[in-house]
């Protein structure tokens, strides 16, 4: 692209960007990152208290930040939320679906999980999805553009056991990816995905024994832990104009243990 403003294009100062789950663990990180180089960051949890003492630590340090209590699986909270960004800062450039049931799930055999457990995992990790996506759409779509950054996860790659309803709903993270950015593409939006290994967030480690945790590492090309800062330049990259003609795509981030 000829005469292209690179720092222009790697920055997200001033953006306005949705993080679900920014409350605690890897959101909270991302929010907080953002926020230093610029951002304006809108939390979206549903563990509201948490999110609220993200944004008030983040307010105190001189940077943007609203929280909203939004269970991303309820419309009209995710659409109040939305409302709230758009009250305040005008604009929504991009969409961070973070938020998950992850860390609360508990390990084990596949058969003995619960149907209620499998329907509200989808429920959140699927449907949720859906759900915020379709609150920021026509705030993109009016604006000409916008980014939206869904997490999945590395276990698709290798396809780990011990949480099916937790693998299944992240590679069907992946779908959701590849079919949104094809329908949003004519209105400027793109649509990618992540793919982190298992990192050291600290809603992780407090439901990860130590054994499990000394194990992550191994197969990786970088045989250290991955922190949930090693996400952080990943979604940079995904919601700044760097990333301007790329949709659609998945981007593994695990040290290189998987081969995407
Ligand atoms: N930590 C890892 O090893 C790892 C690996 C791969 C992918 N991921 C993914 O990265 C993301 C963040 O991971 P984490 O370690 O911080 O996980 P986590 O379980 O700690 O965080 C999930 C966040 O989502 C929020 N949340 C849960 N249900 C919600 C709902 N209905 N509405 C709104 N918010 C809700 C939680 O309050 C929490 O803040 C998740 O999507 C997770 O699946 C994590």
């Amino acid at each position: 692209m000829v005469g292209m403003d690179v720092n222009a294009a790697c920055s997200v100062r001033d953006k306005v960007v949705i993080v679900t789950g920014g409350g605690t663990g890897i959101g909270k990180v991302y929010s907080e990152r953002l926020a230093q180089a610029g951002a304006r960051v809108v939390l979206a949890d549903i563990a509201d208290d948490a999110a609220q003492a993200v944004a008030r630590s983040i307010r105190g340090s001189g940077g943007q930040a609203l929280a909203f209590p939004t269970d991303v699986t309820d419309p009209q909270a995710v659409q109040v939320m939305v409302e709230g960004a758009i009250a305040a800062w005008g604009r929504i450039d991009a969409l961070i679906n973070n938020a998950s049931l992850m860390s609360v799930l508990p390990r084990g055999e596949w058969f003995r999980i619960p149907l209620e457990e499998w329907d509200r995992v989808m429920e959140v990790n699927l449907k949720g999805m859906f759900i915020c996506c379709r609150a920021v759409y026509p705030h993109m779509k009016a604006q000409g553009g916008g980014r939206i950054v869904n997490i999945s996860s590395s276990r698709i790659w290798a396809g780990n056991p011990n949480r099916l309803h937790y693998t299944t709903s992240k590679a069907g993270v992946i779908g959701l990816t590849r079919a949104l950015a094809r329908e949003v593409g004519d209105d400027g939006i793109g649509v990618n995905a992540i793919t982190p290994g298992f990192t050291e967030s600290e809603t992780q480690m407090a439901t990860s024994s130590s054994n499990y945790v000394a194990g992550r590492a191994r197969d990786r090309c970088f045989k250290r832990p991955q922190f949930p800062d090693d996400l952080v330049g990943a979604v940079f990259f995904l919601i700044s104009d760097a990333s301007a003609f790329i949709t659609g795509q998945t981007l593994n981030v695990d040290g290189g243990q998987a081969m995407h």
